[in-house]
C-alpha cells in the first residue's frame, strides 16, 4: 500500500509517473524510456508470528505483493530492517534467511539493505519490479458486471492477535502461517494473462477498506456474498471470542459508513471482513466473459480463487448473508 503526498509533489510535474500522487494504490509505477514501467514499493512490520524465519519470509511476502497487485513482475529488493541490540545473533540472521529464502522463489535478488537498532523489531523490503503499462492492474479499473476474485482466505489477523495473547491453537497458526508466507505470484500472473485491468492485495486495511479503495477509485459500488468468502476455521473461532487486532476495530470505524450489511450479519461475521490481513491475497476484479476461463487456468495451476462478489453500479458497498 502506498500512500500518495498530496499538496508536497504536483503530479503535472512529472508526466511519467503512471501511479502515485493521485487515487492511493499498491506501488508508484515509473514510465522508463523504453515503455516499460518501473514499480517502486517499500513495506515492514513488527513481527507477527513467533518463528523469526517465518516473520521474515512474511514480511518478504507481504512487501513483495504490492507489485503483484500492480500486475508487475519484481527483480530486485533491499532490507529494511530496525533490530534490538541484544537481539542473539541467530534470531536475526534467522529473519533475514526467511526475507531471502522468500525472494529467492520470487526471482528476486536481495542487493543489500539498512539496518538501525530499536527496541521493537521491524523487517521488510524495498522492492522493484517491471509491469507493461497497458497491462497494469490499478485500484481504478474495476467495471459494472466484473466479477470479484479473491485468492487467500481471511482471517489471519484474529489468528495471529490470538497467538500474541497465548490463546490460539498451533494448527490454526500454521494454517495462517503458510497461507501468509505465500507468494502472491501465480495470482498476478494469471490476473496480467486474462488481461484484468484492477486488483489490489489485501492487507492491513482489510477486505472491505481495500474494496473501498477499489471502489472510490474505480467509481463503482461492490457487493460480496458472506457465505462465499473463504475464512479460516480457527479464525472463526478467535473471532467468536472477539479477539481482534486494534486495526481491525479502527478499519470498521474508518470504512463502516461506507458498508451495507445484510441484517442476517451479526457482529461478528461483520467484523471478520473488518480484520486487518497481513499478506493477504490478491482481490481482482474479472470481467465475466474471461472469468470461466480464469477459473479453468487457476485450476490448472493450482492458484486457490473464490469468486466472493461482484462489481456493481453505485457507490456504496452491499454485502449480503448469501
Ligand atoms: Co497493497
Ligand atoms: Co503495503
Amino acid at each position: 500500500m502506498l500512500r500518495p503526498l498530496k499538496g508536497i509533489f504536483n503530479s503535472a510535474d512529472y508526466p511519467d509517473l503512471l501511479v502515485g500522487l493521485g487515487e492511493p494504490d499498491d506501488a508508484a509505477a515509473w514510465r522508463l524510456p523504453d515503455g516499460r514501467a518501473l514499480i517502486v514499493t517499500t513495506d515492514f512490520f513488527t513481527p507477527v508470528v513467533d518463528d523469526p524465519y517465518d516473520y521474515g519470509a512474511i514480511a518478504a511476502a507481504n512487501a513483495l505483493s504490492d507489485v503483484y497487485a500492480m500486475g508487475g513482475t519484481p527483480f530486485l529488493a533491499l532490507n529494511v530492517a530496525a533490530l534490538p541490540p541484544d537481539l542473539p545473533v541467530e534470531i536475526l540472521s534467522a529473519i533475514l534467511r526467511g526475507g531471502a529464502d522468500k525472494a529467492r522463489e520470487a526471482g528476486v535478488v536481495i542487493a543489500g539493505g539498512h539496518t538501525i537498532q530499536d527496541k521493537e523489531p521491524k523487517y521488510g523490503l524495498i522492492v522493484l519490479g517491471f509491469a507493461d503499462p497497458e497491462k497494469m492492474l490499478t485500484k481504478s479499473g474495476a467495471r459494472p458486471g466484473d466479477a470479484l476474485v479473491l485468492t487467500k482466505p481471511l482471517g489471519f489477523g484474529t489468528t495471529t492477535t490470538a497467538l500474541k495473547r497465548s490463546l490460539a491453537d498451533p494448527q490454526d497458526v500454521a494454517e495462517a502461517v503458510s497461507w501468509m508466507k505465500r507468494l502472491n505470484k501465480t495470482a498476478a500472473e494469471l490476473a496480467v494473462e486474462f488481461n484484468l485491468r484492477a486488483g489490489t492485495d489485501v492487507t492491513g486495511f482489510s477486505l472491505l477498506g481495500h474494496a473501498w479503495e477499489m471502489a472510490e477509485a474505480s467509481r463503482v459500488g461492490l457487493r460480496f456474498h458472506f457465505e462465499r468468502i473463504p475464512i479460516l476455521q480457527g479464525a472463526l473461532r478467535y473471532a467468536a471470542e472477539w479477539i481482534f487486532p486494534g486495526g481491525s476495530s479502527d478499519n470498521r470505524l474508518y470504512y463502516g459508513e461506507h458498508i451495507n450489511f445484510s441484517p442476517d450479519l451479526d457482529e461478528v461475521s461483520q467484523m471478520l471482513l473488518f480484520d486487518a490481513q497481513t499478506s493477504g491475497g490478491l482481490l481482482l476484479a474479472a470481467p465475466k466473459d474471461r472469468l470461466e476461463a480464469m477459473l479453468k487456468r487457476a485450476a490448472e495451476l493450482e492458484q486457490p480463487v473464490w469468486v466472493i462478489g461482484e462489481v456493481i453500479e453505485g457507490n456504496q458497498i452491499e454485502v449480503l448473508a448469501r
